[in-house]
């Protein structure tokens, strides 16, 4: 789900922001971001990323000291600051006493000071503590983990799924909750790690922040110096901070990363005549990405691709792996419709034989044909129990009831920036899916996007009565990024009662779930993460969302303290390839990471 502009859904969210927001900020106001660098050279915190069974990333942006009196701070994205060596050590224990791995490296603004070091020869399945030193100060202690990943042993396998953490949508709560959690392998993040809007009439997010969570810088990120100082926005938050110090995470940038509803050549939020090339935009926009996350760029030789191979593989032993796909860069414009969509996609009609035939165009793709070659035959390996996917925009077909969505006319509604807007590899995709023997194991995709809260079939066919499933999608809410719920509340007089706006709410989606027998769970009111535990029977997840919104205190997101809770769940039994209900969440591990002091 994007932004408040242009598609249907939109248009009262957009007027109420752009009353609330009329006071349009222009040009840098670095303070928030820019902050952490003069609590010391590691004021942005650590992270560790992409664990597999012998290596992880760990990350750090090192702020090189003033060497004069009167010298400016090196904050992110300001090119500015000396080359600065840095030593990173990586121990059994958090006191340092037994370190097995040590290096030094030298970090310089050519990279915005960024520091990341893929550290090799480690044990499968074992936790590890890592820390940065330079001129006599010493970084924070994260701590992380390697991937459960042995060939001949299943082992416990529990994760975090999470997208969508717009920065002035709301204090991150869920990113708070999870890094409570000691249970987790990791955290996966499908994309909208940040967003690109700025503080003034294209601001997103509820009113009620305005003033206390603005985005930096505050106009529209659209060069390096923004994407940098927007990434160093993120990691300055203490709850994100704290989710990146306890666990390793695996991250996949969507469209806002670069811009909304990008496509392999322009997006809906760029304009070339005011902006420059959209090439010049992302390409800027994915240096920086690379800079401030725990990112392991894949190896670029050994698998086909088109552009730069972001795409890859995880595994864990013969309980399962995890593809985690990108579905940005090389895919085709989507299908617009006028007065629905000028560009870019969104909600569109269709039932119309031209549109129709744009959909499923069999030259037209989502991630470019040698990505899809890759994931089926990933899909079609042996010797592992469940095949995850990590994926950005929604697989299954999902039809919306445009009378339920307050559209004129009885129209059904796809959302042509998802699968169901390139129709020829989803089906390509589905059938592929629903040939593969039970012996290649079953396919669980996970994905974020639309922030609201799905369990789905994937329907092989789309008979409602009698679908034949072939796998399963679960869809985790947004951390804060608006759903549907103020996207009605917007839409409603002031002054409508909550309970009313929540009533109205859950009557869209169930509207949209009674339309698509296969989705068996749909919240559009909550934010949070979803808990995904994979055991040999079964996959689980677990749906922890924010409370539903009171009278008292209309929007849980704009409490620093609140943390989403427990809500749902659902699982998907080996062999099923359908959802079914799960009694209650999930119980402790089966087994623990390996410790070694
Ligand atoms: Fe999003």
């Amino acid at each position: 789900m994007r932004s408040t502009r242009r598609s249907v859904l939109k248009g009262a969210a957009l007027a109420a922001v752009a009353v609330a927001g009329a006071t349009t900020l222009r040009g840098f106001d670095a303070a928030a971001a820019a902050a952490p660098a003069s609590r010391g050279i590691f004021g942005y915190g650590v992270a560790s990323g992409d664990p597999t069974a012998d290596s992880l990333v760990i990350w750090t942006r090192a702020t090189p000291p003033p060497r004069h009196q009167g010298d400016p701070v090196a904050t992110p994205g300001s090119g500015l600051g000396a080359p600065l060596p840095v030593v990173w050590e990586l121990a059994h224990d958090p006191g340092f006493r037994s370190v097995v791995r040590r290096g030094a490296v030298l970090t310089s603004a050519r990279s915005d000071h960024t520091v990341k070091v893929d550290v090799t020869g480690l044990r499968p399945y074992t936790r590890y503590y890592y820390r940065f030193r330079a001129e006599g100060q010493t970084s924070p202690v994260g701590r992380t983990q390697t991937a459960p990943d042995e060939a001949h042993r299943v082992h416990a396998l529990r994760f975090g799924l999470v997208s969508c953490s717009n920065f002035t949508g709301g204090y991150f709560g869920a990113y708070r909750a999870l890094a409570d959690r000691d249970d987790l392998d990791f955290v996966l993040h499908v994309g909208d790690y940040i967003y690109e809007y700025g503080n003034g009439a294209d601001r997103y997010g509820p009113a009620a922040l305005i003033g206390t969570r603005d985005g930096v810088p505050a106009t529209e990120t659209i060069d390096l110096q923004g994407y940098r100082l927007r990434h160093a926005l993120h990691k300055a938050d203490p709850d994100l901070a704290r989710a990146h110090r306890q666990h390793p995470w695996i991250t996949i940038f969507d469209d806002h990363e670069v811009a909304n509803n990008a496509w392999a050549t322009g997006a809906e939020n760029h304009t070339p005549d005011v902006e420059g090339a959209f090439a010049t935009r992302r390409r800027q926009a994915y240096e920086a990405y690379l800079e401030w996350m725990p990112f392991r760029l894949p190896d670029q030789r050994t698998v086909a691709h088109d552009g730069t191979r972001f795409f890859k593989l995880f595994t864990f032993g013969p309980l399962g792996d995890l593809s985690v796909l990108e579905t940005r860069q090389n895919r085709s414009q989507q299908v617009d419709v006028a007065p629905f969509t000028r560009s870019g996609g969104g909600f569109i009609p269709v039932g119309i034989p031209a549109v129709d035939a744009a959909l499923a165009d069999p030259s037209r793709h989502l991630p470019e044909p040698a990505q899809l070659d890759w994931l089926k035959r990933t899909l079609a390996s042996d010797g592992r129990r469940w095949h995850l996917i990590g994926n950005q925009v929604i697989m299954t077909p999902v039809r919306f009831p445009g009378a339920a969505l307050g559209v004129p006319g009885n129209l059904t509604l796809l959302n042509s920036d998802q699968w169901d807007g390139y129709q020829a590899d989803q089906a390509n995709l589905i059938a592929h899916l629903a040939a593969q023997p039970a012996s290649k194991g079953d396919a669980v995709v996970l994905t974020g996007d639309i922030h609201s809260s799905w369990a789905m079939d994937l329907p092989a066919d789309r008979s409602a009565a009698d679908y034949r499933p072939s796998g399963v999608e679960f869809v985790c809410p947004s951390v804060t990024s608006d759903g549907f719920y103020e996207l009605v509340r917007a839409s409603l007089p002031a002054g409508t009662p909550t309970a009313t706006a929540v009533a109205t709410t859950q009557g869209i989606t169930g509207a949209v779930a009674a339309t698509n027998p296969w989705i068996k769970y749909l919240d559009g009111v909550g934010h949070g993460y979803t808990l995904i535990d994979v055991t040999p029977d079964r996959v689980q997840a677990d749906f922890y969302l924010t409370p539903t919104p009171t009278e008292a205190e209309p929007d849980p997101r704009i409490d620093p303290v609140v943390r989403p809770g427990y809500a749902r769940s659902w699982q998907t039994v080996a062999g099923s390839r359908r959802i079914s209900a799960a009694t209650g969440p999930v119980g402790a591990r089966s087994d623990q990471p390996a410790t070694h002091h």
